[in-house]
């Protein structure tokens, strides 16, 4: 039995992916910078069994949706393409965290899977083209193959093999924590790929979005490299809030927040009034992700708990790359 499990780990962008130059391809309209997360992670073993009809998906313990085991199965002809193996597979992942609530698993995901379906067969990659191939599963998943801080480039090449994620930093380079702010445990109504879509279809600030991510890009590398807190806080702020400006002018608008949302990001902004170095960003769904120094968390994690709709914090700091784990030849 060809078999590999291999672990992943979401991200957090900072300055957002949001858009596509091709649909087919999963190409991004925009680079993006994230940080990747210590202690929440995704767990995938892909098994290629001989006499199989089909690929099979277990998520979470139990047998995956219709379309969730479709994405997985198109993602695998893809890696069956690469290996020229014809098997089916059985493939089993758990998340430590919520599933589609804006926490990115796809990311995790994706990252694993990538890793372990090419390792299965004995296909070791290089981390540019496990990238490559991840980012086909879902963007956020390219920068995942790293650990710490990553760029994901937009590219240029028509056939995405310039559009990989590359580390920035490693992840012990800067000392940060993040605060993630839980304000619902259910999944999310509409997924990034059709949100994309109907931004770029129809948002008026679609292009000015496209223009302006260059500068983003440049200013939060130099922040990053220079561990400059306030420069990288207000550029992850601006990048966020442009990015749902663009949901909320699409048709139909799309608002991920709900009323906690907004209720956490006037306390940080208070909190920043009252000299605490504290920012926010919020992906496509109504979680906030805080992020500050690690001597600050606890009075930010006092100050927020308190807050009607506040469900949970999840306290981390920036982690390590995708891996095979285990013995499981
Ligand atoms: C808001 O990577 O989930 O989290 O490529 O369509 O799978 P697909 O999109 P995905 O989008 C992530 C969007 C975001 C911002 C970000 O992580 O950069």
């Amino acid at each position: 039995m060809l078999k590999k499990t291999a672990i992943a780990h979401p991200n957090i962008a900072l300055v957002k992916y949001w858009g596509k130059r091709d649909e087919r391809l999963n190409l991004p309209a925009v680079g993006s910078i994230s940080i990747t997360l210590a202690d929440l992670w995704t767990e995938t073993t892909v098994a290629y069994e001989e006499g199989r009809t089909a690929d099979t998906l277990i998520l979470n313990g139990a047998p995956a949706r219709a379309e969730q085991t479709r994405r997985v199965s198109g993602f695998l002809d893809l890696v069956r393409d690469l290996t020229g193996t014809s098997r089916f597979a059985h493939v089993e992942s758990r998340n430590n965290f919520p599933t589609g609530a804006g926490l990115a698993s796809s990311a995790s995901a994706f990252a694993s899977l990538a890793l372990a379906a090419t390792r299965a067969p004995g296909l070791k990659l290089t981390s540019d083209r496990l990238s490559e191939l991840a980012r086909r599963g879902s963007g956020s998943a390219a920068r995942s193959i790293f650990g710490g801080f990553v760029e994901m480039k937009m590219g240029t090449q028509p056939d995405g093999s310039d559009a990989v994620a590359m580390p920035l930093a490693e992840a012990d380079f800067w000392d940060l924590t993040w605060l993630i702010i839980i304000t619902t445990e259910q999944e999310k109504s509409t997924g990034s790929t059709d949100g994309m879509r109907q931004s770029e279809q129809t948002s008026p600030y679609y292009q000015q979005w496209i223009d302006t991510s260059p500068g983003d890009l440049d200013d939060m590398r130099t922040a990053i490299l220079q561990r400059d807190f306030t420069r990288m806080g207000e550029i992850m702020e601006h990048s966020c809030l442009k990015m749902h400006a663009l949901t909320l002018s699409s048709r139909p608008p799309l608002l991920y927040w709900n009323e906690t949302t907004v209720a956490i990001m006037h306390a940080i902004q208070h909190l920043r009034r009252e000299g605490v170095p504290v920012y926010y960003t919020i992906d496509a769904g109504p979680q906030v992700k805080a992020l500050c120094p690690p001597e600050y968390a606890d009075q930010i994690t006092a100050k927020l708990e308190p807050l009607t709709g506040v469900k949970r914090i999840i306290r981390t700091k920036p982690g390590p790359p995708a891996r095979i784990v285990g013995d499981t030849e």
